[in-house]
């Protein structure tokens, strides 16, 4: 049954779907993150598997585009054992016509166990978790401008990773948060696991200035916003989501906000940047910069897997 208070945790406090970072409790973050700890060896073992939800079906939904989420959500199922079924959307009869939720009926008479869905709306994973049987779990993979808790959660990993402790650290946000479920994540991970200065950087019409009312420092200057920073998570512009005209240009944003050596030279001498991707060079970050000794971008990537695998095996209840 679905708690009245959080949809994703049942009677028990467990987690059975991840919906969204907003309302779980510290100790559900740490618990993730501690767990795929342990799962970062398996990446490296000759036969990289375990065998936690073999005889499980996950079914990859993807109504929006995806590199990074979808392979390393492909990935960690494989590793956990399950098999794994990526739905072709284009292909599928969702293009016909067929509603979400006809869709998720008929998967579900294929005796599917996990949903993971990326949807171009807000709230279609929480949809489908109302919906579905009991024993089936849904993640959400990024809805609309909502959440991204998986990203938010590997974002935490790799900062835990290079900084250790969250209890000291300054984390700049920089670019276009307004329309960032990435950001929107990563702000309730950070204010949920006690960083103490959460900054909110880029131009007044991407930058929602009700993030003050959650703790955050709003900064519209570049400069303010890197100083001695910890670490830099710098996002795209999400073109896509723009309605009408919110910037002069790409070329102007990059001369504010975009990431160069001389503006991460304001931040702390050990500082790491990190970026959800896709990257788009010369207009949030200069190669020097996505390339260099500071950038954990990749990184970031690797620990997406463990954090998959880790995401996947808890809502199940298959832990090691
Ligand atoms: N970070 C992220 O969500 O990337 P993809 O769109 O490639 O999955």
């Amino acid at each position: 049954m679905l708690s009245k208070r959080n949809p994703q945790l049942n009677r028990h406090g467990e987690l059975i779907h991840l919906l969204s970072i907003e309302g779980l409790p510290k100790q559900v973050l740490t618990h993730i993150l501690d767990t795929a700890s342990t799962f970062l060896s398996v990446n490296d073992r000759e036969v990289k598997k375990v065998p936690l939800l073999r005889g499980k079906s996950v079914f990859n939904l993807f109504f929006e585009n995806s590199t990074r989420t979808r392979t390393t959500f492909e990935i960690a199922a494989k590793r956990l054992s399950a098999d794994v079924i990526n739905l072709d959307i284009a292909k599928s009869s969702a293009s016909k016509g067929e509603s979400l939720l006809d869709t998720i009926a008929n998967l579900s008479a294929m005796h599917a166990d996990m949903f993971v869905v990326r949807h171009s709306e807000s709230g279609a994973p929480y949809l489908i978790a109302q919906h579905c049987a009991p024993h089936v779990h849904v993640v959400n993979a990024g809805d609309g401008r909502h959440a991204h808790p998986t990203q938010g959660l590997l974002d935490m990993y790799t900062i835990r990773h290079f900084k250790k402790d969250f209890s000291n650290l300054t984390v700049a946000v920089v670019g276009d948060i307004v329309h960032s479920r990435v950001a929107r994540s990563d702000i309730h991970a950070l204010t949920t696991l006690g960083v103490p200065e959460i900054r909110a950087v880029g131009p007044k019409t991407l930058v929602p200035g009700d993030l003050r009312e959650m703790g955050v420092r709003v900064c519209h200057d570049m400069a303010e916003g890197v100083k001695d920073a910890d670490v830099i998570i710098m996002l795209r512009l999400q073109n896509e989501r723009m309605s009408g005209a919110m910037l002069p240009s790409a070329g102007e944003f990059f001369k504010n906000f975009g990431l160069t050596d001389d503006k991460l030279a304001l931040a702390k001498p050990d500082a790491i940047v990190m970026h959800p991707g896709p990257i788009n060079r010369g207009v949030e970050i200069d190669s020097a910069v996505a390339d260099g000794a500071h950038s954990v971008i990749l990184p970031q990537v690797t620990f997406g897997i463990a954090v998959r695998m880790a995401v996947m095996s808890i809502v199940a209840g298959n832990e090691a």
